[in-house]
Parts: C-alpha cells; sequence; structure tokens
C-alpha cells in the first residue's frame, strides 16, 4: 500500500498504470455495447489462455446477452518481456465454430502477431463473422494493424502485469493494470538463467 496516496502498489510494481475501478467501469461500457453488438445472436466468446481469464470472467457478467464461451491456449517463446512472433495452438476450442458469431476477448494486443494467428485459424473454420475485443493495446510503432473491434484501453509501450497479465507467471492477481518494474526483468533473468537455460512460456 502506498500511504502517500492511500492506494494499493505491490512489490515488482513501478507505478499503477490503470487503477482497479478504472477497469471495471471501462469493462461495463464494453459489456454495453457488445450488448447493442449482439441483440439476435448468441455469441461464442472465445478467451485466450492465460491473460484473458480475468477479463473474460468479468465481462461476460456485466453483459446481459445470452452468450457461450469456449477457450484456446495459444503460446510464443521469446524472452519474458518480448514475442517471438512464433504463434502455436496449445489447446483448442471445443466448440464448432461454424456459423457461429464469434468474440475473440484478448487482454493485450502488442506486436499484433497472436492476434492476426488467432484471426487466421478461425477464419478459416467459417463462422458466421469474428468480432475482437481487446482489454488493452499498446500504441508501439511497429506493431501490425490487425482487426480489434473494441479495445478497453490504448497504452504505452511498456510492459505491463495484472489483472490477469502475468510477467514470468506472477501477478496475474493483481486487481489493478501496473507497470512492471525493470529491477524484476533483471533479477528474474539471473534466476532463471542459474536454474535452466530454456526461456518461460509467453502467454
Ligand atoms: P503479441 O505481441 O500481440 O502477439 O502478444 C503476445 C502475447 O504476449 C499477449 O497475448 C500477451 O499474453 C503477452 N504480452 C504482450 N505484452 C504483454 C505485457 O505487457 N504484459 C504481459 N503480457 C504481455
Amino acid at each position: 500500500m502506498d500511504t502517500s496516496t492511500g492506494k494499493r502498489k505491490d512489490r515488482g510494481v513501478e507505478r499503477v498504470l490503470i487503477e482497479a475501478d478504472a477497469v471495471q467501469t471501462r469493462i461495463r461500457e464494453l459489456a454495453a455495447e457488445l450488448d447493442a453488438i449482439y441483440q439476435t445472436e448468441t455469441p461464442l466468446l472465445i478467451g485466450v489462455l492465460t491473460g484473458a481469464v480475468t477479463f473474460m470472467s468479468d465481462l461476460m457478467r456485466a453483459m446481459d446477452a445470452e452468450l457461450k464461451i469456449d477457450f484456446m491456449a495459444v503460446s510464443s517463446y521469446g524472452d519474458e518481456v518480448t514475442s517471438s512472433g512464433a504463434v502455436r495452438i496449445l489447446k483448442d476450442l471445443n466448440e464448432n465454430i461454424e456459423g457461429r458469431h464469434v468474440l475473440i476477448v484478448e487482454d493485450i494486443v502488442d506486436s499484433g502477431l497472436t492476434l492476426q494467428y488467432l484471426l487466421d485459424v478461425l477464419q478459416r473454420r467459417n463462422p458466421a463473422d469474428i468480432k475482437v475485443v481487446a482489454l488493452l493495446r499498446k500504441l508501439k510503432p511497429d506493431a501490425i494493424a490487425v482487426q480489434a473491434d473494441l479495445v478497453g484501453f490504448d497504452i504505452p509501450d511498456e510492459f505491463v502485469i495484472g489483472y490477469g497479465l502475468d510477467y514470468a507467471g506472477r501477478y496475474r492477481n493483481l486487481p489493478y493494470i501496473g507497470v512492471l518494474d525493470p529491477s524484476e526483468i533483471e533479477l528474474t533473468k539471473s534466476k532463471t538463467a542459474i536454474l535452466s537455460d530454456t526461456p518461460p512460456l509467453q502467454d
């Protein structure tokens, strides 16, 4: 807890970027927009594991529309804070999406490669349509232009944690979105180098 502001800030967090209340307010707005879009259809919300679990869980409960959910896990190897671009499916959908109204629920669009890959894979399965809702999108000049119909927050190009987002598997349970303290990166890198030669999985 930062006693000067009364706001919570945890170890490993350089600064709070989006307070928990602001996240929840924005999610209610996104849910209202989605309810307006899906007045007559039953969308299939596809949560992208693992980072989007928290967002998916709050978003679907804020929506009034009749909906169904499924999950997909994709992963790319890289160092701890950058994506390598080599995406692969770790867990596929349970549902057949042919003729369905699909809504991809993403935690963050960084380079855009993961989302582009997902869109390509799902489009080939002939859904009626695909929309994308992403809680966060990084403003970076070299990101690919990828479909994101609804975006919660455009954020600076910094590594963020909390509200489902991790660094080396940690921090997902923070209720707010924070910027990772760069000293954590050095600390984890030196620990990882001692324990193993394998870089952690990105999700
Ligand atoms: P992409 O670069 O858009 O393909 O993003 C790949 C994945 O990396 C995202 O779905 C996230 O799971 C993860 N990622 C990207 N940026 C961040 C970040 O700032 N914090 C935590 N995870 C991130």
